[in-house]
Order: structure tokens, then sequence, then C-alpha cells
């Protein structure tokens, strides 16, 4: 079990696109292991290598509730890319382990395909809905260098990246 350190605004890596996996080997599947035991620590949903320092486009999610004694049901995606998205729009309220305590509502596409590779390196497609597919958005982005908070505006980004550099350096005073 690894619990790696989550990264947060200003870090310049949350901005950089991450690189494609060329090959998922046991390096990758090792650090996958660690997102996952980082992610359900933190607890959060969904978590980007990037976030941990890696900008490398592997990311995970788990989206089952355990509070509503649904079984876990982990997911993890390499060099994942939406190939469809809904004209059907949802909105909700988003959330980042990089963005703490920060919380808004984002609109995005309903529903998404995304084609990904598998921990076994097995390309795979796959149809998510309703906070998957939200979820699934939220990580890719990671992998573009882009937060949730991007999608708000600019006043808003900017009050909110304010208070979380702000939190931060308080933390670490
Ligand atoms: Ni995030």
């Amino acid at each position: 079990m690894a619990i790696r350190k989550i990264i947060t605004p200003p870090n310049p890596l949350l901005r950089q696109p991450s690189l494609k996996v060329a090959e998922v080997d046991d390096t990758i599947r090792q650090l996958i292991r660690d997102m996952f035991d980082t992610m359900y620590d933190a607890p959060g949903i969904g978590l980007a290598a990037v976030q941990v320092g890696e900008p490398l486009a592997v990311i995970v999610m788990d989206t089952a509730n355990g509070e509503k004694g649904e079984a876990p049901r982990p997911l993890a995606l390499v060099n994942p890319e939406v190939v469809w998205a809904s004209e059907k729009k949802a909105t909700w309220q988003e959330g980042c382990l990089s963005v703490p305590e920060i919380y808004d509502e984002v609109e995005r596409p309903a529903e998404v395909r995304v084609r990904y590779l598998d921990e076994n390196g097995q390309e795979q497609e796959r149809h998510f809905t309703g906070l998957d597919a939200i979820c699934v958005q939220h990580e890719i982005d990671h992998t573009k260098g882009i937060l949730f908070i991007d999608h708000l505006s600019r006043l808003k980004r900017e009050r909110y990246l304010k208070k979380v550099i702000k939190k931060a350096q308080q933390t670490a005073a």
C-alpha cells in the first residue's frame, strides 16, 4: 500500500498535458495500484496520474457509494480518449482532490464513449452514463492539463485558485 502526495495549484504539472503510455508494464500497474490506494485514502471517486506527480495518461475511478452499501467497482484507464459524446448535457456538482474544499456546478455531455487500454494493455471501449460519465470526463481533462474550475467563469476560477493557494500556504507555514 503506497499513498502518494496529491499536488495542488500552483504546481505547474497540473497544467501540463500528460504523455501517452507506450506500454502497460509492471511499472504502470504499480502506479495504478498506488493511485487506487491514494484515491480511496483521500477519499475520492477519481484520480489522474498527474495528480500524484506522474504526467502520464493514466486515470483511476470508482463511483460506488460505500455508504449506500454498493460493492467497489474500481476501473483503471490508460491513454483514455473520448470517441463519442452525447448532445444531451448534464450538470453535476464537482470537486477535485487537487482543488480541495471547492465545489461547483459544471455542465458536460451527459454520456460519453471512451476508448482506452486496460491494465493488461488490451484496447477497450466503454459507454459511460450518469456520475461515471462526469467522473471519466473530469479525469480525462486532467490528462490535458485542464481542471474542473476551467469550465467556470474566469472570475470564479481566479477566486477559487486564490483560496486554494492561500490555504496551502497556511498549511505549509
Ligand atoms: Ni480532479
